[in-house]
């Protein structure tokens, strides 16, 4: 007797569930514009949240019982170390980690040309920005190879999923702030590839991805804006951006949720997700500036 093989219809189980439930998330960052988004997303997947900041500033409730708040920061082994352990003890060890805390390009003084760049500057954006994205990583490596060899932790990895938060700069360049773009060059690219080689050897199923924002639409976007009207606006997120808009802070939480994800990212590693758009690249030169623009020699000859 031959059996009819099943079809698979509207009511097969097929879970869209995250499972990212009672994972332990750390996220750098966590008190800024995109780094609240995203610890509020974590928090609403029902994972428990560690967000490590330079701020006191914290716009989260620190009586809830899935949040728990350090004040740290990133350039600092020592204060790293206690951030994390501070972590581990309360909600066990770090599966997710999100590298968010920067410098970001709209806090930094910027200026014209690399030729009028303060050393200091470049210093100053690669000891946050590169080294302190490091500092993150190294201390995420530890958690998970402490975790891996007790059996009693390791049994609460479920979702191990490490995430460099890095930016369009970092493949488009900035004129104005090198450093910046370095710095996120440096974090996206070769800190990301060697990661990805290194932590499965150390727990097999961890991951490691980036991703990289175009300008987000933060309250501080909005405030540029004005400031530097609407030539700013365009040339940032219009120019080059076919939508000719700028990214919610949401699509980069929900984007990071997806990464952190074993369920529905379990096969992403070592790959750096653009959350831009579409942008192609930067707007080098505007009709104004090209007809003001002085040639070459002009000034010598
Ligand atoms: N805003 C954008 O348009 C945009 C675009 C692409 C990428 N990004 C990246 O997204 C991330 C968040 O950007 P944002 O716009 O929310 O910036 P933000 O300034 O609002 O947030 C940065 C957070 O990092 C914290 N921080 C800074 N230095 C620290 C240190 N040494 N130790 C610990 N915490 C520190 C700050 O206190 C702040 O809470 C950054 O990595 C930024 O480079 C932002």
């Amino acid at each position: 007797m031959s059996s009819t093989p099943s079809r698979i219809n509207s009511q097969t189980p097929f879970s869209t569930d995250l499972g990212l439930k009672g994972s332990h998330a750390l996220v750098t960052g966590g008190c800024g514009l995109i780094g609240k988004v995203v610890a509020h997303a974590l928090l609403a997947a029902e994972c428990c949240v560690s967000i490590v900041d330079i701020t006191d500033d914290c716009p989260f409730d620190r009586q809830d019982a899935n949040i728990c708040f350090v004040k740290a920061d990133i350039t600092n082994a020592e204060q790293m170390d206690q951030a994390f352990a501070k972590a581990e003890q309360r909600f066990g060890p770090v599966e997710i980690c999100v590298a968010l805390a920067s410098l970001d390009l709209s806090v930094l003084q910027q200026s014209e040309s690399l030729a009028d760049m303060d050393p200091k500057t470049w210093q100053r954006v690669f000891d946050v920005n590169a080294n302190g994205t490091f500092m993150t990583c190294q201390r995420w490596l530890r958690s998970i190879r402490t975790a891996a060899w007790d059996p009693q932790k390791a049994s609460r990895l479920r979702n191990v999923s490490l995430i460099i938060v890095g930016s369009e700069s970092g493949r488009f360049g900035v004129r104005t702030m090198a450093a910046y773009a370095a710095g996120k060059s440096a974090v996206q690219q070769g800190l990301l590839r060697s990661l990805a080689e290194d932590a499965p050897r150390l727990y097999s199923a961890a991951r490691v991805n980036a991703v990289a924002p175009g300008p987000v639409a933060t309250e501080r976007f909005e405030e540029e804006r004005r400031r530097y009207g609407d030539e700013f606006y365009y040339r940032e997120c219009q120019a080059t951006v076919p939508p000719a808009k700028p990214i919610p802070p949401e699509d980069v939480a929900m984007t990071i949720l997806f990464l952190a994800s074993q369920r529905y990212s379990g096969s992403v590693h070592g790959q750096l997700i653009p959350i831009d758009a579409g942008k192609t690249g930067n707007l080098v030169w505007t009709k104004e500036e090209l007809a003001e623009r002085p040639k070459p020699g002009d000034g010598v000859n």
